[in-house]
């Protein structure tokens, strides 16, 4: 039995969320610049939306840039800045002809213009598209997003169409930038690292997190598809007993 086979179909999860993590010490264990894992890193991109839309996943979400990526030397920012651009271009036709849509979260105005229009341009080609929707977090941040969302609360109380009482979780989901994105069933993160690194921290606070060692460039989908089921084989009890999930 291959490992595709031993996927129920019947529990999949809707939204899988994917921190793609070690494409900078796969160069490195190759004596290559950090760029040449990034450009490494894009085949697995590929093979991992590919497999997602095939197995019918409705929703992928990528951390590809955080907020705090803006620290590194601007030597690799405006080199994975490029390979974004190129990316995105190059992939649309693709993106189209499987049927993906493509939507991006993060604070998507402090992007090269050029990214930023390509990204619009991508955005508006496949907006029709049904299979899978691909969300990539770009110059994103959850203390940002959710920093973000108090504001435009607080905008709605000083203007009065909101009052303090009215607020609830699904107010504060609904200002967030996945306000139309359920949250995401399964959180994967690759090569090693055992943190959540300001990704999607309001949307995560019942997903199942997935580590592997794999570094993002040898992550293929073999291993997407374990994940996968490592997911299926948990027990989802949401705060109850097991007992109570049987009966
Ligand atoms: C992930 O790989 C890609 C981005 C954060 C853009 P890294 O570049 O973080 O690789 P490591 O963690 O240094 O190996
Ligand atoms: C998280 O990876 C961000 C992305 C994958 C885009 P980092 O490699 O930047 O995370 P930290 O800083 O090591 O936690
Ligand atoms: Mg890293």
């Amino acid at each position: 039995m291959s490992l595709k086979e031993k996927i129920n179909p019947a529990k999949l999860p809707q939204h899988i969320a994917i921190i793609m993590d070690g494409n900078g010490r796969w160069a490195k264990q190759k004596g290559a610049e950090r760029i040449y894992g990034h450009e490494n890193g894009v085949k697995s991109v590929r093979e991992t939306v590919e497999a997602a839309a095939e197995l019918g996943i409705k929703y992928l979400t990528l951390y590809a840039f955080s907020t705090e990526n803006w620290n590194r030397p601007q030597e690799e920012v405006m080199a994975l800045m490029q390979l974004l651009v190129h990316t995105i271009n190059a992939e649309t036709p693709t993106l189209n002809k499987n049927n993906i849509r493509l939507q991006a979260i993060g604070n998507l105005k402090s992007l090269p213009k050029d990214c930023f229009d390509e990204l619009q341009d991508a955005i508006a080609k496949t907006q029709h598209n049904t299979q899978t929707t691909l969300v990539l977090a770009l110059s994103y941040s959850a203390r940002w997003e959710i920093t973000n969302a108090m504001k435009e609360i607080a905008e709605k109380i000083e203007n009065k169409t909101l009052t303090a009482s009215q607020i609830n979780e699904e107010t504060i989901t609904a200002h967030l930038c996945t306000a139309s994105i359920p949250e995401p069933e399964l959180m994967i993160r690759t090569s090693g690292e055992h943190r959540i690194s300001n990704f999607l921290l309001w949307q995560l606070a019942y997903s199942e997190l997935y580590f592997t060692d794999t570094l993002w460039p040898d992550f293929k989908r073999e291993n997407f598809y374990e994940a996968i089921i490592d997911y299926q084989n948990r027990e989802r009890r949401f705060g109850k007993t097991s007992e109570q999930l049987i009966s």
